[in-house]
């Protein structure tokens, strides 16, 4: 099955050292596919700071330079957590296909956040699938979604 970019914007991505093997695995998927991403980081498995990646795609998301984006740590809390400071920014830490497409359906996530270290690459991959060919069902979701924000 194809992925289905949601938009016609680069995916976002961002990980710290525990997720770039699983993030090289998605761009290898991504390129595969022609799909357009962005990587915001890191690049090797040294150790880094998960929120200096997770504020680079957060960022990203809030200008408007992506639209959706995916994010990878060891368990996923820590950049998950970094994320969901961005105020346009509803990240969703994901471990089954079921959690990927309720997060979608109901929270209209834009950053699917995975746990690198306690998942398989094929787990990755449907989570992905999932996520992208779900689309917001809106109504009491919608009105839910917007009491997010602090105000
Ligand atoms: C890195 O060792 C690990 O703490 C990090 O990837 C993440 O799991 C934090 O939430």
């Amino acid at each position: 099955m194809t992925i289905f970019s949601q938009g016609d914007k680069p995916i976002g991505l961002a990980s710290d050292h525990a997720g770039f093997t699983m993030k090289k695995y998605i761009i290898g998927l991504f390129d595969e596919q022609g799909i357009r991403y962005i990587d915001y980081g890191t690049d090797s498995t040294d150790s880094v700071d998960y929120p200096d990646f997770g504020h680079k795609l957060g960022k990203s998301i809030d200008t408007g330079e992506c639209d959706f984006g995916i994010a990878i740590c060891g368990t996923g809390n820590g950049i998950n957590m970094a994320l969901n400071k961005h105020q346009k920014v509803r990240s969703g830490l994901c471990w089954n296909s079921e959690i990927a497409r309720l997060v979608r359906l109901h929270n209209d996530a834009n950053v699917l956040t995975l746990p690198g270290r306690m998942i398989t690459q094929q787990e990755a991959y449907q989570m992905i699938i999932t996520f992208f060919n779900t689309n917001f069902e809106g109504g009491r979701h919608q009105d839910r979604i917007n009491k997010i924000p602090c105000i």
